[in-house]
């Protein structure tokens, strides 16, 4: 960064020169920055629009443009200079086009004010950001497709309360979470709808008194539509908001799969093993190998849900129509783009490479007495009310649990002393894979339907 510099844009009206801390303080350059790129298209495509409604010549729109692509190129290449004495990225652009190009460099900014081109470059920003989470997403809702047709026959316990309750398929549980992340993916493309709005033209607040095409910029820029009334374009970061708020509920799903990873990767469970890739090791303890992607994810989690109450505390209070608060939605959006993309990558990597241990998942699916529920569904069959079924059921249990076996070590008599009507047919009512195939309905978890589940899944995802 350079020394401070006196070269405001806006120093006209000034005789004093600004305290260092508080140019300092109210420098927005060593983040927004980031933005340049989208700035500068922001830019050439309000200079075309100017020139193509009269307001700069076809040979002043050139020169801009020339000059503006010129500095992209300069900050691409990692040799712009910024400056904190300017500000933020929309002048430090400003100010290296008029040294690049001189006068005319100072009519790009007609019909203009940082206040709609900072909410345009946002939302340059978010919409590209989106289409990038949006493609990674779509590696890793692919990826648990794969691993949950891979593994569609696959038995193992369910739970609630973390209590083991019934079998299911280990597809089943992946679907699961494809479900969680394609509401996600839908909330992202909602919010890339609001997101694509063009608030350009909107100037300061009260719009401009140039004769300006408020669509044509909107065309040039891939923008749906122009913001209606020039005080909310502004002013409003729903956009923003929404955005992290549909991060922060990606985040927590993130967390609730890394959570079962990381439980399931325990000595204790065994159920899956992480590749050596995702895991490290301690300083101290020579035999462990930690889950710590999973953990991490977990742990960004908490940053992500963070930024969504910043964000949503910023605007809080806030009169219409911009203020600098507004200066505060960056680095929140900015980590939260940051750290999701990073979790999905982090994801999209690991759910492929996880080594599923279908041996121990079929031992667990058996153990807790998770046919249970079939048992009472098989006295229904009988005739008996689920009621006395379930009472039934529960002092086959109870007799189990005295002898320290699962409810298929009992004897045919010790059932026929529960209820005369039971048969042989038990033994079978109790088999884990009877289980898991009787549930064979939509949203089931028997494995035909898990395939099925997979195909509409893969249908789902292309759509
Ligand atoms: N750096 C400012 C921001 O991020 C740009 C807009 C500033 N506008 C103003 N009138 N001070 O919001």
């Amino acid at each position: 960064m350079d020394k401070p510099s006196n070269e405001k844009p806006w120093g006209g009206r000034f005789t004093g020169t600004t305290d260092a801390f508080v140019e300092a303080f109210t420098a927005s350059v060593s983040f927004d920055h980031r933005l340049y790129a989208h700035d500068i298209a922001g830019s050439i495509a309000h200079a075309t629009m100017l020139s193509a409604s009269g307001i700069l010549s076809a040979e002043e729109c050139a020169q801009i443009v020339e000059g503006l692509t010129a500095i992209k190129a300069e900050c691409d290449a990692g040799r712009f200079v910024w400056s904190i004495a300017l500000e933020d990225v929309h002048m430090n652009i400003e100010h290296a086009l008029v040294n690049r190009i001189g006068e005319v460099g100072k009519k790009l900014h007609t019909a203009r004010s940082r206040n709609d081109q900072v909410a345009t470059d946002i939302r340059l920003f978010l919409r590209a950001e989106i289409d990038v989470l949006l493609a990674s997403l779509k590696r890793l809702l692919t990826a648990l497709v794969d691993l949950a047709e891979r593994e569609a026959a696959t038995v193992m316990p369910g739970f609630t309360h973390l209590q083991t309750a019934q079998p299911i398929t280990f597809g089943h549980h992946v679907l699961a979470w494809f479900e969680m992340l394609l509401r996600d993916r839908d909330r992202l493309r909602e919010v890339r709808q609001r997101v694509n709005v063009l608030p350009l033209g909107a100037g300061a607040l009260a719009g401009t008194t140039f004769p300006i095409q408020r669509e044509l910029s909107a065309k040039l820029l891939g923008f749906d539509c122009v913001a209606e009334n020039s005080l909310d374009a502004v002013s409003d970061r729903d956009f923003a908001i929404e955005f992290c708020a549909a991060a922060a509920l990606m985040m927590v799903h993130f967390s609730r799969m890394s959570e079962e990873l990381v439980l399931w990767n325990s000595q204790q469970f065994g159920f899956v093993d992480l590749d050596d890739r995702f895991c490290t090791g301690s300083s101290m303890m020579p035999q462990k190998k930690n889950p710590d992607v999973p953990e991490l994810v977990r742990g960004k989690s908490g940053r992500v849900v963070g930024h969504l109450m910043a964000l949503i505390t910023l605007m809080k209070g806030q009169p219409l129509a911009y203020n600098k608060d507004n200066q505060e939605d960056k680095e929140p959006l900015f980590d939260t783009v940051d750290t999701l993309a990073a979790c999905l990558r982090a994801f999209g990597d690991l759910i492929p490479s996880l080594q599923v241990r279908r041996d121990r998942l079929r031992a667990a699916a058996g153990t807790g007495f998770t046919t249970a529920t079939d048992f009472a569904d098989y006295l229904v069959r009988l005739g008996i009310p689920f009621r006395d079924a379930h009472a039934i059921v529960g002092a086959a249990v109870r007799l189990a649990v005295a002898r320290e076996c699962g409810l298929e070590a009992l004897h045919l008599a010790d059932f026929q002393g529960l209820h005369l009507a039971i048969t042989e047919e038990i033994y079978s009512v109790l088999e884990v894979d009877r289980a898991v195939a009787a549930r064979n309905h939509v949203g089931g978890t028997a494995p035909a339907q898990v395939r099925a589940a997979c195909q509409r899944a893969r249908g789902r995802l292309a759509s």
